[in-house]
């Protein structure tokens, strides 16, 4: 069984990087396949922590090879910083890959992110600003710019030059911004080409390969099911595919390879941006979860909303990833409630309903129905066993996985690499 996929379960921030962390010991590839640096990955390893954006976490283990898919979006000039950032801190980044196909997010992108979210007011996405959208938009609309095209500084210019004719008449008339000039942008980006060169390969091909001799691939997704692009509550989502289909798509491996996927799930629910989120809290629980958790983003610093389990997401996850697993995640930060409520269906205009509706008008009608879990007070971030867990969390945990549709393999009750209940293994 050598390809998983590990992937958020709800709105992203659901401790990925830890997962992937986790078995990056393990495994042979980690690959970034969709997404870019809006995600905010954090790993901590003993007293190190790691904050990493574009960067698969399995980085961080010395004897995997990190891959960069297709399918993702990058920032040549983030990419530089955060692979110098690692080897400030001694890790050794020289076996990472990236693909030729993948997209480059050019400062005109990221220009054009920030006055459309600006242009949009209280109507904005709350996007992290990072030129995602705009840079997936450019893909969509074939005016991108990839990867393979620093390395043929004609090719560049023209392709700089026919995404601007349109992009500064939008700049200039619409959002009154001086325009960017072609030159400058094609300076900029030919810098990155050489400092760029050794990383670049096919990588769909040396997957592919890599897949047929048994190797273990691993691929980690960024943000989460509920901001995919096509399942999540669109419009409030991300431009790319987090669900595992996207696995497919952004690494150039066929369905047929892949054999477990792995929904990270966090043991009550948090969102960034704008968007429906029907068990937020604004009350002292929402304020506790947030502080207790650190529900602050890892890449604008933003502070998270909070809320309690929803149950109803889980199950749509299960089904729109055909979830394999769930890792439970932070189950540490429920501690000390008397009781925990779990929504377990949604109650819309007047009616119960137990499955995510698909019309967005009543998604954002849902009101929770919550079912009250007794809680525990015990300190549980020693539990190495699941029977090392009070009576309380071990129902918890059991009540969320019957809800859920999928086994809970792992629980993490902390941070670090061995804060972890391992109940079934992975690989
Ligand atoms: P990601 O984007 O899915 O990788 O998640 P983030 O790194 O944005 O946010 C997850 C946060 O929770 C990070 O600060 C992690 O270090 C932390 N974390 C992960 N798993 C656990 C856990 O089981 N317990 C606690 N207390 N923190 C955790
Ligand atoms: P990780 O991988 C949480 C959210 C943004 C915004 C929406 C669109 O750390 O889980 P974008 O910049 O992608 O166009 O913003 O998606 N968002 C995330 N929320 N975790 C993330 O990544 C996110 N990446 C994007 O807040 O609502
Ligand atoms: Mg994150």
């Amino acid at each position: 069984m050598p390809a998983l996929v590990l992937l958020g379960a709800q709105w992203g921030d659901e401790g990925k990087g830890k997962a992937t962390d986790l078995l990056g010991g393990s495994v042979d590839y980690v690959v970034r396949y969709q997404g870019g640096n809006n995600a905010g990955h954090t790993v901590v390893v003993g007293d190190q922590k790691y904050a990493l954006h574009l960067l698969p976490s399995g980085i961080l283990s010395p004897g995997c090879t990190p891959v960069i898919g297709n399918g993702v979006v990058v920032d040549p000039s983030v990419l530089l910083s955060e692979l110098s950032g690692l080897n400030e801190r001694g890790v050794d980044t020289s076996k990472l890959l990236i693909s030729g196909n993948a997209h480059i997010i050019t400062p005109y992108n990221v220009t054009v992110d920030k006055v459309t979210e600006r242009f949009l007011g209280k109507r904005k996405i709350g996007t992290t600003g990072r030129g995602i959208g705009p840079t997936y938009a450019d893909k969509i609309n074939r005016v991108g710019i990839r990867v393979q095209d620093l390395y043929d500084e004609s090719i560049l210019t023209q392709k700089v030059e026919a995404a601007l004719d349109v992009k500064n008449q939008i700049l200039t008339k619409l959002y009154n911004r001086r325009a960017i000039a072609v030159g400058q942008v094609v300076e900029e980006l030919l810098g990155y080409a050489e400092k760029l060169e050794p990383y670049v390969a096919d990588t769909v091909l040396i997957l592919n390969q890599a897949l047929e001799e048994n190797k273990v691939v691993l691929f980690e997704g960024g943000q989460g099911t509920l901001l995919d692009i096509d399942h999540g509550t669109y419009p409030f989502v991300t431009s790319s595919n987090p669900t595992a289909g996207g696995a497919c798509t952004g690494a150039g491996v066929g369905p047929t390879k892949i054999s477990r996927v792995i929904g990270i799930l966090k043991a009550y629910t948090t969102r960034v941006g704008s968007g429906p989120f029907p068990t937020e809290l604004f009350d002292e629980d929402g304020e506790a979860l947030r502080r207790i958790g650190g529900e602050r983003g890892v890449t604008t610093g933003r502070d998270r909303r909070c809320g309690w389990f929803d149950a109803v997401i889980a199950r749509y996850a299960t089904r729109v990833n055909g979830l394999t697993d769930f890792f439970l995640t932070k189950l540490d930060v429920l501690t000390g409630w008397e009781q925990i409520p779990v929504c377990v269906a949604y109650e819309i205009d007047g009616k119960r309903v137990e499955e995510l509706p698909y019309s967005q008008t009543d998604f954002h009608h849902a009101k929770p129905v919550y079912e009250m879990l007794p809680g525990w007070q015990e300190d549980i971030t020693k539990a190495k066993t699941f029977a090392d867990l009070p009576k309380n969390a071990q129902n918890y945990v059991k009540a969320l996985e019957e809800m859920s549709g999928a086994p809970i393999s792992a629980i993490g009750v902390g941070p670090g690499r061995d804060e972890t209940i391992e109940i079934n293994s992975f690989l």
